[in-house]
């Protein structure tokens, strides 16, 4: 194995280290306000305000929202355009969320916000300031939904892979409301999420063995 595959191989315990350390990283507070038109950086917000006002006038200034993700608070500067999706992936580096369709209709880039599965990609980031969004990277540093991980990963729940964070979080949301699901409820709490590669029986049976490892893990745990 070269090292850069070798690099490439970690196991899922490793891999949850790394997104805990990934989400641990994303600071609180802003301390750099850059100008996205010109690159500048400025040390507030006013500061940057003023630029727009001096040097693009005419244009719509960056603004800053907090947001409340897997747990934490961490405000951001975005352009007041940009969809969760975008501001997850470009300004957090939380690439869970994928970008499939962009329009919608695949459930590749759904998070949980306030208890409901959303759509990130049609959601405004300042729309969701005061809101609870949990990514699916949330999910997977959680020791709680581990076995919900590896059920997916036993069962080989993918192929290619990329709907696979979009399903995970789906299959925590239907969990959160229904523990105990058969396999009509989960199919109809999947329906949104679209795979091209054809993986879908396999959810059913990694979302059922889960439900089986966690009641197992409650009833040892006491
Ligand atoms: S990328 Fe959001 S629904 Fe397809
Ligand atoms: S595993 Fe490839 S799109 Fe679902």
């Amino acid at each position: 194995m070269t090292e850069a595959k070798a690099d490439l191989a970690f196991t899922l315990e490793e891999a949850t280290a790394k997104i805990s350390d990934l989400i641990g990283a994303i600071p609180a507070v802003l301390t750099e306000y850059r100008c996205p038109l010109c690159e500048k950086v400025f040390a507030s917000y006013a500061d940057l305000k003023q630029h727009y006002a001096i040097d693009h006038v005419g244009a719509v200034p960056p603004v800053t929202v907090m947001l409340t993700l897997n747990g934490k608070n961490c405000e951001v500067l975005i352009e007041p355009h940009w969809t969760l999706k975008r501001t997850l992936q470009f300004r957090l580096g939380l690439t869970g969320a994928k970008h499939m369709c962009d329009k919608g209709v695949c459930g590749s880039c759904t998070v949980i916000m306030d208890g409901r599965a959303v759509l990130s990609c049609q959601m405004l980031a300042v729309e969701c300031e005061g809101h609870e969004i949990q990514t699916v990277e949330g999910i997977a540093a959680d020791p709680k939904w581990k076995p919900l991980i590896d059920a997916y990963c036993r069962w080989d729940a993918m192929q290619c892979g990329y709907c696979t964070p979009g399903f995970v979080v789906s299959a925590k949301n239907l969990l959160d409301h229904n523990p105990n699901p058969t396999e009509e409820d989960i199919k109809e709490a999947l329906a949104g999420n679209i795979c091209i590669c054809g993986t879908y029986p396999r959810h059913a049976q990694a979302i059922l063995e889960a439900v089986e490892k966690m009641k197992e893990g409650a009833v040892t745990n006491g």
